[in-house]
């Protein structure tokens, strides 16, 4: 069983995400993976009550690190929890590029994650750059190792492989190249956690589309996908979602 991810980015009022809802859930009826919504803070509870026991999860895209304070605008792990998140993507590229979030600041996320009890869904990627130097192992190695610095060697986490520039482009990594970096993924995870890193999801995003779905699960490492554009139509998400 394959995890599917649907990543809404800045999209949907609560009104809208509700209408997603009742449109996707008869189409995932008998679907063969996980399917989780990552949705805006705002439409988190109205998510949460209208996926209830319809077996969506329903998480956040991302948080704060401390556990209160003085910093306006920002969101606590406490308060997602209790708003019903399951789950909280941390270190999307966009966080890293546009809001200038570091390895150590994603590395203090997932503990606060974990401590409150939300599933962390750690996102890594090498920028379009970085491939062409011949430097994607050394990041990768880098943004795993940190970013899951405080998390015990048992913790239930998943680990996204996104290359910079496969998302928002419709430049989709090939399933060999995807698994490929994934396979260098495991290791980092096994030689990090240990037994645990051997059973570890790790998904693929970028550019994911029902025709390209397919080519991907079938590669050995790859165990679901995290799909932003995609997503926002009930119909092409779940169509990927539906995908064996
Ligand atoms: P995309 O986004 O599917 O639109 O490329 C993926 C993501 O940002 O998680």
């Amino acid at each position: 069983m394959s995890i599917i991810i649907g990543n809404w980015k800045m999209y949907k009022t609560r009104h809208q995400a509700v209408e997603f809802i009742k449109a996707l859930l008869p189409l995932i009826q008998n679907c063969p993976n996980e399917v989780w919504l990552s949705v805006p803070f705002t439409s988190l509870q109205v998510c949460v009550e209208e996926a209830k026991g319809k077996g969506v999860k329903i998480g956040a895209q991302n948080m704060n690190e401390a556990s209160e304070g003085a910093f306006t605008g920002e969101i606590a792990g406490q308060m997602l929890k209790e708003g019903g998140a399951e789950f909280v993507l941390l270190g999307h590229s966009e966080r890293r590029k546009i809001f200038h979030e570091t390895d150590e600041m994603i590395a203090a996320k997932v503990g606060k994650a974990l401590e409150v009890g939300i599933t962390p869904v750690l996102c890594v990627g090498e920028t379009e750059e970085e491939r062409e130097g011949g430097e994607e192992k050394e990041v990768l190695q880098r943004q795993i190792f940190q970013g899951f610095q405080k998390a015990p060697k048992d913790a239930y986490v998943i680990l996204a492989y996104e290359p910079v520039w496969a998302i928002g482009t419709g430049k989709m990594a090939t399933p060999k190249l995807a698994a490929e970096a994934h396979v260098f993924c495991r290791k980092i995870l096994t030689s990090h956690f240990g037994k645990n890193g051997k059973s570890i999801p790790i998904l693929y995003g970028g550019s994911v589309k029902p025709d390209t779905i397919q080519a991907l699960l079938k590669e050995n490492d790859i165990n679901g996908a995290l799909v932003g554009g995609a997503s926002l139509d009930p119909k092409s998400f779940a169509a990927i979602a539906n995908a064996r």
